[in-house]
């Protein structure tokens, strides 16, 4: 691809949605004058020097700004459908998209409130400031030791997704213990891949619709009923039809949380609906079948982070296979992005030094693991890639460093924030010593 040349410095205030460089890029990314892609005021050239590549490159402003725009939608939008007797909408951050101690700071800050789906999560959400009772517990098969944890940390909810689960909670669960709600399976399908659909029928996770006034029945605190439907769909509509099914219940809820799942631009082309018409959406939906008391609470994950974060690769081995194809490898891969092998994730790429430079190869960019499927992009247009270069995949900043691993004992990235031109690193890379740190002689 081929990148517009701004000279205009984004910050603060004037950010909106789409940066000047378009979708997928960061809002706070820019080509400097020298030509160079500038994420969050830092030359991705100079910060791939000091800090080695692969490296997770977030515009830390991105963040915030996502964070207070989700914020101010749902609160609008309970301003206009409303009648002020709600308690405030709660926008969670689905930290499973990033789980980051400095990202769960910087959530915390801005008075998202936070969603955990295991008990590291919740350690993790806790260890970067979260007020447990802002925090929602998630997870199909949540252990006894998990519940308790969170019990005993105080989370304002756990999500409910079992008839197991509540037997336990009947057995661990204090009077004055979190608050539930009661997961539902609404049996509606986004367009979306299989393995991002969530909320249909045949699920692994939440109450089939036919048992779910039983679990109502069954859970200790209940408060409330959640879906979540899926990830990275553009219909806005979907989310009318699942407040339908939860109101479809003879329950009083007092909390209808809608989940997550709320698309983003991978690629150039993709333009998805604002946060506003989620907000809006969601909320008119609520209030026009639930009333007006109960609190709206939706859970984005990757709307928060994704765009705000790109990884920056070294390429290596640049192979011309005569009359097939050139394949273009580089530092990193499948252990630091695993999402195009596992749901055909796609994503786009550019040279950081050529931004602005018409793409005029079509070319593969393979990662180093011992994998044929280890394809990051199958098909990209690049200006010339060669060896030495700095190749920027952008949106990778949700499940990027959060699924990363170890696979061939590759080292995990650093992530690194970039704000008003000073990089700074939040989570160090790997050395080989943490390779073997939880060996036992
Ligand atoms: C229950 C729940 N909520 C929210 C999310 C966040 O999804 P996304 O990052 O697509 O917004 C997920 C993702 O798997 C989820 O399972």
């Amino acid at each position: 691809m081929a990148l517009q040349h701004d000279t205009e410095k984004v910050s603060g205030e004037a950010f909106n949605e789409v940066g000047p460089l378009g979708p997928p890029f960061p809002i706070d990314a820019r080509v400097n004058d020298a030509g160079h892609l500038e994420i969050g005021g830092c030359d991705v050239l100079d910060v791939a020097k000091q800090f080695g590549t692969p490296s997770y490159i977030y515009a830390a402003g991105d963040l915030r700004y996502r964070a207070r725009a989700a914020v101010k939608a749902f609160h609008d939008a309970e301003a206009k459908f409303g009648d002020g007797t709600a308690d405030e909408p709660g926008v969670l951050f689905a930290s499973k998209s990033f789980p980051c101690t400095a990202a769960y700071r910087l959530m915390a800050a801005e008075g998202i409130y936070c969603d955990v789906a295991s008990g590291g999560e919740l350690h993790l959400a806790l260890k970067g400031g979260f007020s447990p009772e802002r925090i929602l517990m998630h997870g199909n098969n949540k252990t006894d030791a998990e519940l308790e944890q969170a019990i005993a940390a105080g989370v304002g909810y756990i999500v409910i997704d079992s008839f197991d689960e509540i037997d336990r909670l009947n057995k661990l669960m204090p009077s004055d213990g979190p608050r539930t709600l009661v997961r539902v399976a609404p049996g509606i399908k986004p367009s979306t891949h299989a393995y991002i659909q969530t909320g249909q029928v045949d699920s692994k996770f939440g109450i089939p619709l036919s048992q779910v006034e039983q679990a109502i029945q069954k859970a200790p605190n209940f408060v409330g009923l959640h879906c979540h439907l899926g990830s990275q769909f553009f219909e806005v509509e979907i989310f009318k039809a699942a407040v339908e099914v939860l109101a479809g219940f003879e329950v009083d809820c007092k909390v209808v949380n809608v989940g997550g799942g709320f698309g983003i631009p991978y690629l150039e082309h993709e333009h998805p609906p604002a946060i506003d018409s989620y907000a809006e959406q969601i909320t008119s939906a609520v209030r026009e079948t639930f009333g007006f008391g109960a609190k709206i609470m939706v859970e984005p994950g990757r709307w928060l982070v994704g765009n705000a974060g790109v990884t920056a690769y070294t390429v290596g081995t640049v192979k011309e296979i005569p009359g097939v194809r050139r394949y273009v490898a580089v530092d990193g891969g499948m252990s630091d992005n695993i999402r195009p092998m596992l749901y055909e994730a796609e994503y786009t790429g550019v040279i950081a030094d050529r931004a602005a430079v018409q793409a005029d190869r079509d070319v593969r960019v393979v990662g180093m693991h011992c994998e044929s499927g280890d394809v990051i992009l199958p098909e990209v247009m690049l200006h010339e890639p060669n060896v030495g270069d700095t190749l920027v995949v952008p949106a990778t900043g949700a499940y990027g460093h959060a699924m990363a691993s170890n696979y061939n004992g590759v080292l995990r990235p650093p992530v690194v924030f970039c704000e008003r031109g000073e990089a700074r690193v939040v989570v160090r890379r790997e050395t080989h010593d943490d390779l073997s740190a939880r060996d036992v002689e």
